[in-house]
């Protein structure tokens, strides 16, 4: 899915294409992962409006991609889980008060990082999760209604059929790798898989947005679908601070997509944040968060996307044949813009 979608980029935007690193522009900054300009554009709109919007330039820019299905992965009627089921993960971060609002595993109701922004608004906590974020949602104002599209049923449907794969599971009886389930724990050592054999990855893009406005304050937010087929309550990256995304006014922010599963281990964003407090450039300090994720398992994917505070983006990656894409806004480029960065 998103390969194709990648490909498409290449072959009909290549003007806007650039196989540049790192770029320095004056403020403000709208930076996103893969090539969602869409997104990346509404953002910029609600930047233009006036300072002081730079959160709500982020909800806007989200939720952008929410509403079009970007790539499948974000939003309503994409990646079903093992129960056919669309759940969604989102969060957003304020830079200035380091505030954030999470929802992992949202049940029936679409606009995710509406309700990550009504989490920090709202409550004193940082994440809800499940079946009750959906009735926080709903006692704020959300609307609850099926996320299942005929597109999600019969992507479901058909992984039902192919016997359930790929699927999650490991060290469970019947074979995860040719039954569906239910699963048991197995007893049988030779079963036993590597945690590293892992599968492709085409089912796990999601957008992760910083924003950094003309007084260097920066704001952050993701929201996905989350994994194909993935187990029921499974949260991935995208909800945790300083996994899917971090932000410091005055410093920088950082939002990561790939295998989340991994790279929340690692905690990339916030990683690549202090890098920049510690002066390093924004490819540096992209470079060096992803680096231990390839140490530990070197067959992973993903990508970091990093903009320090005077407006310096760039991006590092890793396992994607033909580099990762990501948009970028801001007043030198006049439009948005499709970045490249080859994998290292
Ligand atoms: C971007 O928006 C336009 C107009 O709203 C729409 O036709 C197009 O499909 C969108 N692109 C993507 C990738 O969703
Ligand atoms: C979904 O499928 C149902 C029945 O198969 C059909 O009646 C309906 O028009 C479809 N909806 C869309 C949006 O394709």
């Amino acid at each position: 899915m998103a390969t194709s979608w990648q490909r498409g980029v290449c072959l009909l935007l290549p003007i806007f294409v650039s196989w540049v690193n790192t770029k320095s522009s004056p403020l403000p900054l709208v930076i996103n992962t893969w090539p969602f300009t869409n997104a990346t554009e509404k953002a910029w709109e609600v930047m233009s409006e006036g300072s002081g919007k730079a959160l709500d330039a982020v909800v806007a820019g989200c939720g952008q991609c929410q509403t079009q299905q970007c790539d499948g992965t974000v939003g309503y009627g994409g990646s079903p889980d093992e129960t056919g089921e669309t759940t969604l993960d989102a969060m957003i971060m304020n830079g200035d008060t380091f505030e954030v609002g999470s929802v992992g595993d949202l049940r029936r109701v679409k606009d995710a990082i509406g309700v990550a922004r009504a989490v920090m608004d709202y409550t004193q906590h940082t994440l809800l999760a499940g079946e009750a974020a959906t009735r926080f949602a709903v006692d704020m104002g959300f609307k609850e209604e099926s996320l299942s599209t005929n597109s999600s049923v019969q992507m479901w449907k058909g992984w039902k059929s192919g016997h359930c794969q790929p699927n999650y599971r490991k060290n469970v009886s019947p074979d995860p790798k040719t039954h569906c389930g239910p699963y048991k724990p197995s007893s049988n050592v030779e079963e036993r898989q590597r945690a590293s054999d892992r599968v492709g990855r085409d089912n796990h893009d999601t957008i992760g947005m910083v924003v950094v406005d003309i007084n260097s304050r920066v704001m952050a937010g993701t929201t996905t679908n989350g994994m194909n087929h993935k187990v029921p309550g499974r949260i991935g990256d995208s909800p945790i601070v300083g996994a899917g995304a971090y932000a410091s006014s005055g410093v920088g922010g950082a939002a990561a997509t790939g295998d989340g599963d991994i790279m929340m281990r690692f905690l990339p964003a916030f990683h690549a944040v202090t890098l920049l407090g510690q002066g390093l450039t924004v490819t540096k300090a992209a470079q060096v968060a992803m680096a231990p994720i390839a140490k530990a398992y070197p067959t992973f994917s993903g990508a970091v996307v990093v903009a320090d505070a005077k407006g310096n983006f760039g991006a590092a990656c890793h396992g994607l044949q033909g580099g990762f894409h990501y948009s970028v806004a801001t007043p030198q480029i006049g439009q948005v813009k499709v970045y490249v960065v080859d994998c290292t």
